[in-house]
């Protein structure tokens, strides 16, 4: 039977907590708390609320119904819908790939950080002795460790997809779901012993923040940082909700998982700001975003905090690998079902592991060029005035997925639901199995015209911010 072949999930519990599990991730955990102190802290809240209502619960509702409706991956769900709409399925399977060509090479940053707390702890020299800094530069620099740790979040990755969607990723996420949650509240409830703790979070959620980092609140900026990140973060307009949508089931609700899994993202994100800048701020650190938060920082307040230190570091290093590996599985799941649907429309037999071990090869290969690329140190970078212009490769991959292709995937997503299969479509697969339609009107409005435009505007400002313009 297809169905049986293809896989689908135990129960929508399961479903939830593996599109939780793609949703958080490293986004939540460097980008989020991060941005919010740069944007204005509250108002950024407020701003990006609205582009999760806005957009984020819509596409996610639309990719569900999407996936689910058509059972396929998401070329062949785009190209069910409409034979051109193929190319929006395709746009998707190209950022999966580019996203997991640095994605991977960050969870094997934080499994090599979790091996050093883990060392330290028994007395070894997991950091050669070295501080923050000092040791972020002489990993990154070092390209065979970098490789082998990279190839290592592969391994473990390709483990769990290529178990299936049950006793692979669904089973995973059952329990690093909840294990992210309560290492946060670990924490959080430390950190807020701490004398000076609270600064941090004056730090997120009050003005405060932008005057520690010495910018002004620029309404636009705050705009397309909230909506570049709600894409990213809730793992959007590449075609992941897609791919896990079409192993539900009909009688799960999923105008209801469409406010429950966001909702739950945002939570994350909220929740790391809380777990992380307390600590930050109780030991003297400054605050920032992007890998040296994770690495550099997080380095240093750790060892600062001495014995009990390390074994935060542990815990710490844990839950960004479970975040990580939990949302590196959806961006291979995506690319893996393509080529065993490809296959089983083909009436060809798809072997299961043999595509995960195809796909996680080429991912690799695409990992290699960040790898070498030491965060923009090396010729990649430097050689090319446009690489060098967004930041460094990673950043440029990042660019490309989520300054392009998401929202462009987003917006296309939305008109292809509003305007050419229709709402009367979306409400069909929505009510299927008796379920109820909730916010039936919202989605409608949404879809049609809201949606398609805040994508637009994010398109517009994101692409012209990336570029410096
Ligand atoms: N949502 C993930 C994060 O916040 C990243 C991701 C994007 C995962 C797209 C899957 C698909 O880190």
């Amino acid at each position: 039977m297809e169905g049986q072949e293809r896989g689908a999930w135990g129960s929508n519990l399961g479903f939830v907590l593996a599109a939780m599990g793609s949703a958080i991730g490293l986004g939540n955990l460097w980008g989020f708390p991060y941005k919010m102190g740069a944007n204005g802290g509250f108002p950024f809240l407020v701003i990006y609320l609205i582009m999760v209502i806005g957009c984020g619960v819509v596409v996610m509702g639309l990719e569900m119904a999407i996936g689910r409706n058509t059972r396929k991956s998401p070329i062949l769900a785009m190209g069910q819908l409409g034979k051109k709409f193929k190319v929006i399925g395709l746009f998707g399977v190209l950022s999966a790939f580019v996203i997991m060509g640095f994605y991977s090479v960050l969870i094997g940053y934080s499994l090599r950080y979790l091996a050093g707390f883990g060392l330290e702890i028994f007395g070894g020299a997991g950091f050669a002795g070295m501080d923050g800094a000092a040791f972020f530069g002489a990993y990154t620099g070092n390209i065979g460790a970098v490789i082998g740790y990279t190839a290592l979040a592969f391994v473990i990755s390709g483990v769990i997809v290529a178990a299936g969607i049950q006793s692979g990723i669904e089973r995973f996420n059952k329990i690093g779901i909840p294990s992210l949650f309560v290492i946060l509240i670990v924490i959080i409830v430390y950190g807020l012993t701490l004398p000076g703790s609270k600064d941090g979070l004056t730090f997120m959620f009050s003005s405060q923040g932008m005057q520690i980092l010495g910018v002004e609140f620029d309404f636009f900026n705050a705009c397309r940082a909230a909506g570049g990140q709600m894409l990213f973060s809730l793992s959007l307009g590449m075609g992941a909700l897609i791919t896990y949508g079409s192993y539900l089931d009909d009688k799960a609700n999923i105008s209801k998982n469409a406010w429950v899994i966001p909702a739950a993202d945002t939570a994350a994100a909220i929740l790391a700001g809380m777990a992380i800048f307390p600590v930050v701020f109780a030991m003297g650190q400054s605050p920032a975003g992007g890998p040296g938060l994770l690495f550099i920082t997080m380095h240093n307040t750790f060892f600062s905090m001495g014995g009990i230190g390390l074994g935060l570091g542990v815990i710490f290093y844990l839950l960004v690998i479970f975040a990580g590996v939990s949302s590196a599985i959806s961006l291979m799941e995506v690319v893996a079902s393509n080529f065993i649907d490809q296959r089983l429309a083909k009436g060809k037999p798809a072997n299961r592991r043999q595509v995960v071990l195809g796909v996680s090869a080429a991912m690799f290969v695409l990992s290699l060029f960040v790898a070498c690329d030491k965060l923009g140190g090396s010729v990649m970078t430097t050689g090319s005035a446009f690489v060098s212009r967004i930041g460094s490769l990673l950043d440029t991959f990042d660019f490309f997925a989520s300054g392009i292709m998401m929202p462009l995937g987003a917006m296309l997503i939305s008109l292809v639901v509003g305007w050419g299969k229709g709402i009367p479509w979306l409400k069909a697969e929505m009510e299927k199995n008796g379920n109820k339609f909730y916010c039936e009107k919202f989605f409608t409005i949404f879809t049609r015209y809201i949606t398609p435009l805040l994508m637009l505007f994010v398109l517009i400002s994101l692409a012209l911010s990336y570029l410096g313009i």
